[in-house]
């Protein structure tokens, strides 16, 4: 899948912080979805978080990927000085793979910092990319 399908429905202002929200698209159907905004609000807004959601019945497809790309790109462009995730479950191997395939550093893991419903405490990745 290109990112040509990745498109913006909701720009500018989201609950009074700078983001947008942009869409993939196949068939004319919503594959996967991913919201940018501020990591923090007043002096730490400059490095922007982001959460991703495939539909199962799309996942394995390359939508995340290409969501991915373009929330790195969107990001960028709208100023953004990094992006850092806070909480991508060590268990969440696709996604684990997908962020350092996209250039996201793993700073540290969290020690346990989730509770997973069948597979107890499990560590979380604290993942950092600079934009430029
Ligand atoms: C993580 C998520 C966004 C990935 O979306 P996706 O559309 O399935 O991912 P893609 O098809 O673009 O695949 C991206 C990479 O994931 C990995 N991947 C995909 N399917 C995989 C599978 N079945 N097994 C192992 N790795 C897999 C591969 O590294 C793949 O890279 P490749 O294209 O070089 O093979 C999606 O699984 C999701 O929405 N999960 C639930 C919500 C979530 O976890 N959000 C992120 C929280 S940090």
């Amino acid at each position: 899948m290109a990112a040509g399908h990745v498109r913006d429905v909701d720009a500018g202002v989201l609950d009074g912080a700078r983001g947008a929200r942009l869409v993939a698209e196949i068939d004319g159907r919503v594959a996967g979805t991913v919201e940018i905004h501020p990591n923090l609000p007043g002096q730490g807004s400059h490095v922007a978080n982001a959460g991703f959601m495939v539909d199962p019945a799309f996942r394995g497809r390359g939508v995340g990927r290409a969501l991915g790309g373009a929330a790195i790109e969107r990001a960028t462009k709208d100023g953004f000085h990094a992006m850092q995730f806070n909480a991508v479950v060590a268990t969440n191997t696709q996604a684990v793979k997908l962020w350092h395939a996209l250039g996201f550093e793993t700073l540290t893991l969290i020690p346990e910092g989730f509770r997973h419903p069948s597979l107890g405490l499990v560590d979380m990745h604290l993942m950092y990319k600079v934009l430029t």
